[in-house]
């Protein structure tokens, strides 16, 4: 795991916009370590929406799948970033005070999960109830009586949200749906937690691109997740491009990134467009019964992209063959024809675009 093992010795604020990793300066970089465990989602050079639903176990190859809950090297400026956001909006965290139960549960299996996984970075006692939690990465240790939100300092979700990478929602299971009832998003694919709130798996799924009702994608994985067995976690990947490696791309932020999808030229869309992959895991939280939606975002400059022939070959064809509904949800419409010529440019290859 690349997580450095030194505690963070300087504090982000929101008015202090620190290193600008995610945001301004946008210093985000992938290493050649990070880009090979990058999980990369394409199996074939044409993209169709599916369930693509599979256990999250490890399988043996990429290292993103090792752990239950992957930490890598951008921990450190991820935990800031969320800081910043938060601090901004505390709308990014919120639920419905039926969730008080699964809170305190998604709390429990991250933590043993984290402390499971890397011990060198995270330490978790318990004696009865009396918790202690000791995150060496970012130098914190935190004491508290299980159950009890005033001696937590705050909801378990915020919490969650402070010490682990990715966001976090959680739906509660009743009517034979799953209802969107609380989480901790800030990085979202553009979508609001604070809109979809309350919202059945149905609902908050209306907006994406017919293809994917047309498939048959939601109707099937409802039905799937409603008979999630505990100790069945899943996973399935999901894509979207980011024009600069920003995290908080939710509708609220829409001011501070919707514009820059109308500034990319020739010259800049290698440094700038970004792959956006989110690793996304299902687990059933017992006793409540509730689902923890965990959502892992990766991103991959193009230009980074483009030191793995294959894969930019892959994102090319998939590019040129998107149908366009798809292209103009995902939000890309405007720049599609640019990255395509970016990639055929890397790659030597010719295509279509089809229209
Ligand atoms: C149960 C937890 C889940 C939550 C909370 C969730 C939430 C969402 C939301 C809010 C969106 C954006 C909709 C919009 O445009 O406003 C979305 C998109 C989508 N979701 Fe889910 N989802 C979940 C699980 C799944 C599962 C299990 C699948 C399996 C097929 C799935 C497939 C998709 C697809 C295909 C999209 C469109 C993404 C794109 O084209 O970029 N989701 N989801």
């Amino acid at each position: 795991m690349g997580v450095a093992a030194t505690p963070a010795t300087t504090a982000t604020t929101a008015a202090d916009p620190g290193p600008g990793v995610f945001r301004g300066g946008f210093s985000f970089r992938n290493t050649p370590a990070t880009i090979a465990r990058f999980p990369f989602p394409f199996p074939s050079d044409r993209f169709a929406y599916a369930v693509n639903l599979r256990p999250h176990v490890p399988d043996g190859g990429l290292q993103v799948f090792d752990a239950m809950f992957d930490t890598d090297a951008h921990y450190e400026d991820e935990m800031a970033d969320r800081a910043l956001t938060l601090a901004a909006d505390p709308r990014r965290c919120q639920a419905l005070s039926h969730m008080a139960a699964a809170q305190w549960e998604a709390l429990a299996l991250l933590l043993e999960q984290l402390a499971k996984d890397y011990p060198r970075h995270f330490v978790l006692a318990r004696n009865g109830d009396s918790w202690r939690w000791e995150n060496r990465v970012l130098g914190q240790v935190a004491a508290f009586t299980f159950g009890d939100e005033a001696s937590l300092g705050s909801p378990p979700l915020a919490f969650i949200g402070r010490q682990a990478q990715g966001d976090f929602i959680l739906l509660d299971q009743r009517a034979d749906n799953l209802f969107l009832d609380g989480g901790v998003l800030t990085a979202p694919a553009d979508w609001s937690l604070h809109f979809n709130l309350g919202m059945s798996f149905t609902e908050f799924h209306a907006p994406v691109a017919r293809q994917a009702h047309e498939a048959g994608v939601f109707d099937r994985s409802l039905r799937f997740l409603l008979r999630l067995k505990p100790a069945q976690q899943m996973r399935r990947l999901n894509w979207s491009l980011t024009v600069d490696p920003r995290l908080d791309t939710a509708p609220e932020s829409w001011g501070e990134w919707g514009w820059a999808r109308e500034t990319l030229t020739p010259e800049t869309i290698g440094r700038r467009l970004c792959l956006r992959v989110e690793l996304q895991t299902l687990t059933r939280l017992m006793p409540s019964g509730a689902i923890l939606f965990g959502i892992r975002t990766y991103l991959l400059r193009f230009e980074e992209l483009a030191t793995v022939p294959e894969w930019a070959r892959r994102v090319h064809g998939v590019l040129a063959g998107l149908h366009p509904e798809i292209a103009a949800y995902k939000g890309m419409a405007s720049y599609r024809e640019m990255a395509v010529a970016y990639l055929e440019a890397c790659t030597g290859a010719g295509a279509e675009i089809s229209s």
